[in-house]
């Protein structure tokens, strides 16, 4: 008998079919001589109805197994279905329990549960309606950004988890050692011995990778990461996970302008590839957990981002008559109630935010004449705030030395960063989008730990 996903018997399945499906138990509902029991095989967020007749064999022993959340096989034939809700249902001619799960201890009963409990309970959490929805929304999200870079000439390229540099020079990073922490080899100066570290220096898990991006962009033009990206920063907040996927482009012959069209033509596609492929899932958010989930993914598509100096939207944040916790001046970052007020309040769109001051922005980003600004962008979200960072990249290996010495770094330990501008440079231009505050935006799921299977976050690391 053929064994069929269950997306594809609610899509197209026809009366007569004679099919096996492999499932868990969503729910049992047991009427005289009868029941219904919905399976649910992840494939989508509808389960199918099985009808079972008590003329089956061993019936009533099967039937006392068929809780929710139990493992089954059931073979049978499709027919029309009587009932309002689905088109169709299988007949079951034979139903094989693989595995029970005890209604008295199992956790996911038929109820809502809120998403804190969830959490403690990530490794079955994914066998509800939301979190099913949420990961086949995040596979889309991830197929569609491979379709846009793919289609684009760009190659994939996989950068290091591991690396000895802090690409963002925020310090905030993972270290990475062989050696017993119970007895530390120490130098004369009683510093860590790293010599006698199983990379011979100090190492860390990588916050970006963005400079070996940058390496691979001066061989192949046009390439980006897809990859886990690592930060130590404590921030316990709704859009901050240590552990987050990251998407990288880096285009050689490129300039600040180019990277900002890519971002957005970027954005789009992959929203109208998800709403295209994952229309029932859409639906489901907007019904369930933000009804301007469908609005703002049109918003997306047919509307141009706005776009802005950084020294234009801090006038524009002097100017609003709303009160804010962190102070609006010239030289200070944005802090995300700012960048929240110009997505979601002001403009009611993406805004991308370009030319910030270079004080506050990493040193590989490039100066503009005016000495004080560098060519940087930030795409800010409704609802998410920064979603999208990225720069044109100083080329110039004399103004690159002075940057990284400005901020205290060493040119020597990136010398091999500085030799891409002293053979064949040329301007170039990336950004990184975080992955899971793409998912949030996508979904409206209001915390970031609800859109990653596994989220690592400061005192949490289950599973
Ligand atoms: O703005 P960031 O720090 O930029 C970079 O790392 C550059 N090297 C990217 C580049 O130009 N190639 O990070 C990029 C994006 C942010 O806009 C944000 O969406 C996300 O990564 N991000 C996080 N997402 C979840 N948790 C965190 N702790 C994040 N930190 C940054
Ligand atoms: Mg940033």
């Amino acid at each position: 008998m053929v064994k069929r996903r269950i997306a594809e018997i609610l899509r197209s399945g026809q009366p007569d079919e004679s099919l096996l499906i492999q499932g868990w138990v969503r729910t049992k509902r047991e009427l005289k001589g009868f029941a219904f029991i919905e399976v649910n095989d992840g494939s989508s967020l509808a389960s199918l109805q099985v009808v079972m007749n008590q003329d089956l064999p061993d019936y009533e022993a099967i039937i006392k197994k068929l809780n929710t959340g139990a493992s089954v096989e059931v073979a049978g034939v499709l027919v029309p279905s009587q009932g309002k809700g689905q088109r169709i249902e299988l007949k079951a001619e034979m139903v094989k329990v693989y595995g029970e799960a005890d209604p008295e201890t199992y956790p996911l009963q038929k109820k809502r549960h809120s998403y804190e409990f969830l959490r403690t309970i990530g490794h079955l959490r994914s066998r509800t309606n939301s979190f099913g929805a949420v990961f086949r929304v995040r596979n889309a999200c991830a197929t569609a950004i491979h379709q846009f870079f793919q289609e684009r000439g760009f190659l994939w390229v996989h950068t290091p988890i591991i690396t000895a540099n802090d690409c963002e020079g925020a310090g905030e990073l993972f270290n990475v050692t062989g050696l017993n922490l119970k007895d530390i080899p120490r130098a004369d100066n009683n510093a860590v011995d790293y010599a006698q570290d199983f990379f011979g220096k100090p190492t860390y898990l990588t916050v970006s990778g963005q400079l070996e991006a940058e390496v691979m962009a001066m061989a192949f033009s046009n390439v980006y990461t897809f990859g886990p990206t690592f930060r130590a920063e404590n921030s316990n907040t709704s859009r901050h996970l240590a552990e987050f996927w990251m998407v990288e482009p880096e285009m050689a012959f490129c300039d600040l302008d180019g990277d900002m069209d890519l971002a957005e033509a970027f954005l789009k596609h992959v929203f109208k590839y998800v709403l295209e492929t994952c229309p029932e899932d859409m639906e489901f958010f907007n019904q369930r957990i933000d009804d301007t989930v469908l609005s703002t993914a049109d918003n997306i598509i047919n509307n141009e981002f706005q776009r802005l100096t950084y020294t234009e939207a801090i006038s524009l944040l002097e100017k609003a008559d709303v009160k804010f916790e962190y102070p609006v001046s010239w030289g200070l970052d944005l802090q995300s109630e700012h960048e929240r007020y110009l997505a979601e309040q002001l403009f009611k769109k993406p805004v991308i935010v370009s030319d910030y001051p270079a004080k506050i922005k990493a040193f590989y980003m490039r100066l503009s004449d005016d000495e004080k600004t560098v060519r940087a962008m930030d795409i800010l979200a409704p609802k998410i705030g920064e979603i999208i960072g990225g720069s044109q990249r100083e080329e110039r290996l004399d103004v690159l030395e002075k940057r990284i010495l400005a901020q205290g770094m060493k040119p020597e330990d990136l010398w091999w960063y500085l030799d891409l501008r002293r053979y064949g440079t040329v301007p170039h231009a990336g950004f990184g989008l975080g992955f899971e505050r793409l998912v949030q935006f996508m979904t409206g799921m209001g915390n970031i730990r609800d859109v990653i299977p596994f989220p690592r976050t400061p005192q949490s690391a289950d599973f």
